[in-house]
């Protein structure tokens, strides 16, 4: 049917009618909200990169839990800034170490919010490298799923929810899936960061998390940008190893690749909108040059309209207070 009988105009002509014919409904019940987790006591220190993001101390997390869970958010993901730095990042895996800790107070402040852990080694390493480095400064995959099953393995010791590898070595969710399943840990799911690029959207990351390598880059393990169907085999080889979730990172310049995944393997699939992401969105709503609302709501739908179950932001709290009216 075409003009003048058809005008697709009138399903426009109020916010109520617009609201009901919407085909894309953000939940709060799909955002995970991160935390940095920094070692000591009465820390609430600002990332400046990152306006309304902080590293805190333990002491600090119980209001920051409560008000999380109060807004409705159902997930945090945590990443430790450990006191102590060394070549094999033992921090990472040690019993008492930041995230340890904090996954022990969280759970018993509130019982019922999901505790993601980030299981990587870049910021327990003194070099800031994912793993146990080579002569030739490359990353030693196998010699690194040891750790990263170390880490993973106190993490759910310590009683969080899903571990969520990010080091992009191959073969580790097989590797820390074996390892979980042999020490009585085989409920706890695995959320892969499957498809992670090496992008320089995770700048003001590094800053927060205090993980920038002291040399080099990550781009021999994590992927190469213009890559779409190399990202579906290393979904497909996560699935097979045993993910539970599969995540696409970061989110905005990969909207493609995160409509693949999920049309491909229909898995459970999330997209962090990582920090560079965020910090564009402040400096240029800071500058007065976009609505902050607006431009967060539409970037938020977007990663959901491209197929999206879940999506890690630092807007979380922001966008559940709106979500709430
Ligand atoms: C750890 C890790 C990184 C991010 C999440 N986990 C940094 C990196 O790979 O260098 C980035 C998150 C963000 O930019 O918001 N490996």
């Amino acid at each position: 049917m075409r003009f003048p009988i058809s005008r697709l105009r009138r399903l426009r002509n109020n916010a109520v009618l617009r609201d009901m014919v919407a085909e894309t409904r953000l939940s709060i019940k799909e955002l995970i909200y991160p935390l940095f987790v920094h070692y000591g006591q009465g820390i609430r220190r600002p990332v400046e990169s990152m306006p309304g993001v902080f590293q805190l101390s333990v002491d600090q997390l119980p209001g920051e839990i409560k008000e999380i869970d109060a807004l409705g958010i159902p997930a945090v993901l945590l990443f430790g800034i450990p006191e102590h730095k060394d070549s094999r990042g033992s921090s990472a895996y040690s019993d008492d170490g930041v995230i340890q800790q904090a996954i022990k107070l969280i759970k018993d402040t509130c019982p019922h919010l999901q505790v993601i852990t980030d299981v990587c080694m870049c910021e327990y390493t003194d070099h800031g490298h994912c793993g146990i480095i080579n002569a030739d400064g490359t990353v030693d995959n196998d010699a690194t799923l040891e750790l990263l099953a170390l880490e993973a393995l106190s993490h759910a010791k310590a009683g969080c929810d899903l571990v969520a590898p990010s080091d992009m070595m191959d073969g580790r969710i097989g590797f820390i899936r074996e390892r979980l399943d042999e020490a009585g840990y085989s409920h706890v799911p695995i959320m892969s960061y499957a498809a992670k690029y090496a992008s320089a959207f995770y700048g003001p990351f590094r800053e927060a998390a205090d993980s920038a390598p002291q040399f080099g880059d990550r781009r021999t393990h994590q992927m190469d940008p213009p890559n779409v169907r190399e990202a579906l085999r290393e979904v497909y080889l996560d699935v097979e190893e045993g993910a539970d979730i599969v995540m696409v990172k970061p989110a905005l310049a990969y909207l493609d690749v995160i409509r693949a995944v999920k049309e491909r393997f229909g898995m459970p699939t999330a997209a962090y909108n990582v920090s560079g992401e965020y910090a564009m969105i402040k400096a240029a709503a800071a500058n007065g040059w976009i609505d902050e609302e607006r431009v967060m709501m539409e970037v938020l739908t977007a990663i959901k309209r491209a197929g999206a179950d879940l999506t890690i932001t630092y807007f979380a709290k922001d966008a559940a207070r709106l979500l709430n009216g």
